[in-house]
């Protein structure tokens, strides 16, 4: 089954949300899912310590730079999912991280200075790419964007693509549901109502939906 990592040298662009949306969003669908912490900062395991686990997720912890190739192929078996939240640098860890995936989401802010930034990450993988002579699947996803597009986001969005980039549609949106899985742990269904509940279940869910179709083919 297959691995997701989700790299982006920025930080706080998202990356552990998005991580932990898509890993509860899969589970809630009946996948089994393990997720891999290779952020020293932790992120995901602060998540996991919060709050209960919801069913078929586990969390690893603290893989480091020589055990993440190990690690993953230990868990990358039938039935399984995996997903690898990764600290927001460019270092070896991460390049081995994205040489054994199946898919890199890089999620983005959509704004000038957050795309300039987060590029890179598709530079990384272009990298792994011409080392290891295979073709990496890659896609960018915007996070924290609003209801109102603005004009930045429109452009970056027309850049990407005019670069071949894949751009998963729905972005995530900011939403107090969001934030609120570092709060409460668990996931959307399990924490006390944070703002609109239908409206960040249905986008997290399209957003899972959407990364499922691409590393199944599936609609
Ligand atoms: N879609 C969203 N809506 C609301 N808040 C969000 C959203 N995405 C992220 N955040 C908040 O923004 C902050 C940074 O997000 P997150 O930790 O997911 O980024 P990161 O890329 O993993 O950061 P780091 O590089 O430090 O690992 C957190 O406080 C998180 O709760
Ligand atoms: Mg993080």
């Amino acid at each position: 089954m297959p691995t997701v990592v989700i790299a982006s040298p920025k930080g706080g662009a998202g990356k552990s949300t998005t991580a932990i949306l898509l890993g509860t969003e899969l589970a809630h669908a009946g996948a089994s899912v393990v997720m891999l912490d290779c952020d020293p900062n932790r992120s995901l395991a602060l998540w996991a310590d919060r709050g209960p686990l919801p069913a078929r997720i586990r969390v690893l912890a603290s893989v480091s730079e020589s055990e993440i190739v190990k690690t993953i192929k230990q868990h990358d078996t039938d039935g399984q999912i995996v997903i690898v939240d990764l600290e927001g640098v460019a270092s070896r860890l991460v390049s081995r991280a994205i040489s054994q995936a199946d898919l890199v989401i890089t999620p983005m802010r959509a704004t000038t200075l957050d795309a300039t930034i987060g590029v890179r990450a598709l530079q990384l993988i272009a990298e792994e790419e011409e080392a290891l002579d295979r073709n990496i699947p890659h896609a960018v996803v915007f996070t924290m964007t609003k209801a109102i597009k603005s004009k930045q986001h429109s452009g970056i969005a027309e850049s990407l693509a005019a670069q071949g980039v894949d751009l998963i549609d729905p972005p995530l949106m900011e939403r107090t549901a969001f934030s609120g899985l570092f709060e409460f742990g668990g996931d959307l269904r399990s924490m006390p109502p944070q703002g609109n509940m239908d409206g960040a279940i249905g986008n997290a869910g399209q957003f899972a939906r959407a990364v499922y179709q691409r590393l199944t083919g599936e609609v």
